[in-house]
């Protein structure tokens, strides 16, 4: 007899496993199936990509190699002298896979906690039985069938392959293989100048690698406000010594086992540039491999993503996804939000979640960060829009911290007021952006955030300064 749940999730990550404790609050018997396994490969591991080879051993090292250099920089402004700092790479990865390593298993306990019974294995879809799902747990040839009413499908994303190269995590090195050098390469390429190649180039640059970035596209972080994006990449570019080539067309990468060289083409002329490690960072696809959704007629679009609806219903019954398998933003905090929706409305609930208010963060420095609808977007939609913005260089607390650089930019509605978008880049302006998304997920008016007492001296002033300048009302501009 198949070990019977309400609810079976497939895919341990933060889509996932968020979807199988919110399901086991509220009642439900739930599973929860993963295959992720450790950086050794011998233990199973959950929390998908984010928490093992993403948003967090990623955050990990961009504040090492921070502090690494703000001790060889920017220390000296402040009076303190600490010589020529030195690195040991080993024990920063370390640091890195032990937080990576408490987190995992925070999540093992919290399954515990909640009675999640933890499954480890392949979950592949086979047949509903009447109103039941039989899913197959696979763990590596020893196969069990479960049972559940409900299915939520959490497979999570990887890799966007790049056509002609073979990704060997040794000298060509797709975010895993990124996240375990063992060695400061003296030159860097990155294909692609995403979140991945900026946040990962920016964390070999300031421990000292020659990085060159090259992007496709002509426009430099085309999904993000242009003047954000332009404000970033002279910083980038100029301040940090990043070389991001954009337009670029990659004609052929070739890996002798030591290093790899890379052909390309830059404004009609043919390059050659050879780094001691590449890594390639062009985008993430939905991961459906596995699920067997061909044969039960799960409908995956053309780009691979699993079909839903507004409440991630798929077109099977009681079978829901979630997270990087569906469309919307490819982001931890987005996917756990599915994950709790779609437990919730298993549960008879009515929520909601406003995929136009899900806030982007790139942890460069200065951060970048943004919620909602960008000047661009706005004029393409012929939006009347009011904007106001203010700088960083002359805030107190910035000032003080040695990261007075930046700007915050509001747009609100001509008419109405109400806050459309909110830009920034600055110092923590991954913090910053939370007042703002509160704000429009409250159809707040920039007079509301102008109004609203800012603490003195803080970043969030900033804030403030550039809703008071939608009205042209700032008092420090
Ligand atoms: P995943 O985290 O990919 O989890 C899916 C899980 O399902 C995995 O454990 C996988 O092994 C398992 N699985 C797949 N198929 C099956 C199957 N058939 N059976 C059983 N298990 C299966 N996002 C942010 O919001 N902030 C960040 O700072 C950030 N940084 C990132 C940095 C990097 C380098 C990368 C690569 C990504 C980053 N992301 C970040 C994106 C974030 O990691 C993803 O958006 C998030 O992990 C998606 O969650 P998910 O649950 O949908 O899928
Ligand atoms: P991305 O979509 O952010 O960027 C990929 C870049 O590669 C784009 O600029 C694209 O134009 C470029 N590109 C595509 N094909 C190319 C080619 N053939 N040659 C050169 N350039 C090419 O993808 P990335 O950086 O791989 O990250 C994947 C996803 O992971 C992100 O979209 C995001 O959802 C998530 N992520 C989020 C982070 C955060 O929230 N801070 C950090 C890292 C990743």
């Amino acid at each position: 007899m198949a070990n019977q749940f309400d609810v079976v999730v497939i895919g341990g990550g933060p889509g996932g496993y968020i979807a199988a404790i919110r399901a086991a609050q509220l009642g439900f018997k739930t599973a929860c199936i993963d295959a992720g396994k450790n950086k050794a490969g011998d233990a199973p591991a959950l929390g998908g990509t984010c928490l093992n080879v993403g948003c967090i051993p990623s955050k990990a090292l961009l504040q090492s190699s921070e502090h690494f250099h703000a001790a060889a920089h920017d220390f000296g402004e402040h009076g303190i002298t600490v010589g020529q700092p030195q690195i040991d790479v080993a024990k920063m990865i370390a640091r890195k896979d032990d937080i990576v390593t408490k987190l995992t298993g925070g999540i093992a306990f919290l399954f515990k906690k909640n009675k999640v019974e933890s499954l480890h294995g392949t979950g592949s879809l086979k047949a509903q039985n009447g109103d039941v799902w039989q899913v197959e747990v696979d763990n590596g040839g020893e196969k069990q069938t479960v049972e559940a009413k409900h299915v939520i499908v959490a497979t999570g994303s990887v890799p966007r392959p790049l056509s002609g190269v073979t990704i060997d995590n040794q000298n060509v090195l797709d975010n895993v293989g990124a996240l375990n050098l063992t060695k400061i390469p003296a030159k860097l390429g990155v294909i692609g100048s995403g979140v991945i190649g900026l946040e990962m180039g920016s964390v070999w640059k300031r421990l000292g690698s020659e990085v060159t970035i090259l992007e496709a596209m002509p426009t430099f972080m085309a999904m993000a406000d242009q003047q954000i994006a332009k404000e970033a990449f002279k910083e980038f570019t100029k301040k940090q010594g990043l070389d991001i080539l954009l337009g670029v067309n990659i004609d052929e990468i070739v890996n002798d086992g030591k290093k790899v060289t890379v052909k390309y083409t830059h404004k009609d002329e043919q390059k050659s540039e050879t780094f001691d490690k590449l890594i390639v960072a062009i985008g993430r696809v939905p991961n459906t491999a596995g699920l067997n959704a061909e044969a039960v007629g799960l409908k995956v679009s053309e780009r691979g993503l699993i079909e839903v609806d507004d409440d991630c219903r798929t077109n099977l019954p009681n079978v829901w996804a979630i997270g990087d398998a569906v469309r919307g933003p490819m982001l931890a905090h987005k996917a756990s939000e599915e994950g709790v929706a779609v437990a919730e409305r298993i549960a008879g609930q009515k929520p909601h979640i406003d995929l136009d208010v899900i806030p982007s963060v790139v942890y460069t420095t200065p951060e970048i960060a943004w919620v909602g609808k960008t000047e661009e977007q706005l004029k393409a939609a012929g939006v009347e829009y009011k904007k106001g913005q203010a700088g960083f260089a002359a805030n107190g607390r910035a000032l003080g911290m040695g990261q007075a650089q930046g700007t915050v930019k509001m747009l609100v509605d001509a008419q109405t007021d109400r806050i459309l978008g909110v830009h920034m880049i600055g110092p923590m302006v991954s913090e910053l952006i939370s007042e703002a998304v509160v704000a429009m997920e409250f159809s707040a008016s920039g007079e509301d955030i102008a109004r609203i007492v800012h603490a003195h001296p803080t970043l969030s002033e900033v804030l403030h300064e550039a809703a008071l300048a939608t009205d042209k009302r700032a008092l420090h501009g």
